[in-house]
């Protein structure tokens, strides 16, 4: 993959899976922006990225909640790199809490950082994104597709990310436009992970329900993303892509059940 010349941007990019993605996307020569909230981190990937291979590499802080600070950052990047070729946007946050015993604040952070995020994000890039030609990958995630205990208000906002992803790709299709998702199963040495599977007993469970075997490495979204944001994906729009070894194919399986049974137990079964 050879994204020479390009401007590739990743909402969320630096840490886990979308830094994953920021990287690859640098080795193979792109232009990259980075943001997130945090300043160290942000520091630290844009040094990754010089170091992996960008051409150029700038990093900005804000809160996908804010639709002002977002639209204001996406300027300030169409300024320094021009035109963006590739949009991903994969800021996310996540906590397992059953419905009943979490504070409606608690359910609404969710559905605000993930889903009205992505908004913010897809309405602020829209004036700087390259037509005919863009590219825009939404980091979603299983729970789009399967209820897990413990999990509605991302279940909730992932469903919500995905149905995005397919109207604007008719929305902006027209306009040249690709929109599509990419859902990554279990991956391995991310906070996602750790959060939902914090014990060994528990990562172990959630890995037999994989058909391939293993959790995916943060370059198996990686690729996915590289061939997404290609011309070889040119004619692919509209499209959520899992990358999880066929764990959708097993349905919820342990992990829909067992984060509920570890907050039922904490919680002495009230709910
Ligand atoms: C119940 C909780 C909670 C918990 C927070 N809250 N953690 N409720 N159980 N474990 C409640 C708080 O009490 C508060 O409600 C409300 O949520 C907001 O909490 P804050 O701490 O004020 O929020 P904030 O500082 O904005 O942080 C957002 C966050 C945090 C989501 C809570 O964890 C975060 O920044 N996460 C980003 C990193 C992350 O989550 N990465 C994993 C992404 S994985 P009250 O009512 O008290 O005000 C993912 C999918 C993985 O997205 C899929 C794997 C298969
Ligand atoms: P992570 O390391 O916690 O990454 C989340 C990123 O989003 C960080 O760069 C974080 O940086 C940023 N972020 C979080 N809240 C933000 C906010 N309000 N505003 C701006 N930036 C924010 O998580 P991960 O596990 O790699 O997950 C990455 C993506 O993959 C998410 O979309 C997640 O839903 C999805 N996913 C993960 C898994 C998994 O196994 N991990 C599985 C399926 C889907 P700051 O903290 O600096 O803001």
């Amino acid at each position: 993959m050879n994204f020479a010349g390009k401007t590739v941007v990743v909402i969320g990019g630096t840490s886990g899976i979308n830094r994953g993605i920021a990287e690859a996307f640098a080795s193979a020569g792109a232009k990259l922006a980075v943001a997130s909230r945090s300043q160290d981190k942000v520091d630290d990937t844009v040094a990754a990225l010089k170091t992996a291979g960008a051409t150029e590499a700038v990093g900005l802080t804000f809160d996908v909640r804010d639709p002002d600070a977002v639209a204001d950052g996406l300027a300030q990047i169409n300024a320094a790199l021009g035109e963006f070729d590739v949009l991903v946007s994969g800021a996310a946050g996540n906590f397992p809490a059953l419905t009943a015993e979490m504070s409606v604040n608690a359910f609404k952070t969710v559905i605000d950082i993930d889903l009205m995020g992505t908004v913010h994000v897809m309405k602020g890039a829209y004036p700087f994104l390259k037509r005919p030609g863009a590219s825009i990958i939404n980091i979603s995630a299983p729970q789009s597709w399967l209820p897990y205990e413990g999990q509605a208000h991302v279940c909730a906002a992932k469903a919500g990310v995905d149905q995005i992803t397919r109207t604007l790709a008719l929305e902006w299709g027209v306009e040249g436009i690709r929109v599509n998702s990419v859902v990554p199963g279990f991956i391995e040495g991310t906070e996602g992970a750790k959060r939902l599977a914090p014990s060994p007993d528990a990562e172990k469970k959630f890995k037999a329900d994989v058909p391939l075997g293993r959790w995916g490495q943060p370059e198996d979204v990686a690729n996915a993303c590289l061939f997404l944001g290609s011309d070889m994906a040119s004619y692919i729009s509209g499209t959520v892509l899992s990358v999880d070894g066929a764990l959708y194919q097993r349905g919820s399986g342990q992990a829909g059940r067992m984060i509920g049974q570890m907050l039922r137990s904490m919680s002495g079964g009230k709910s």
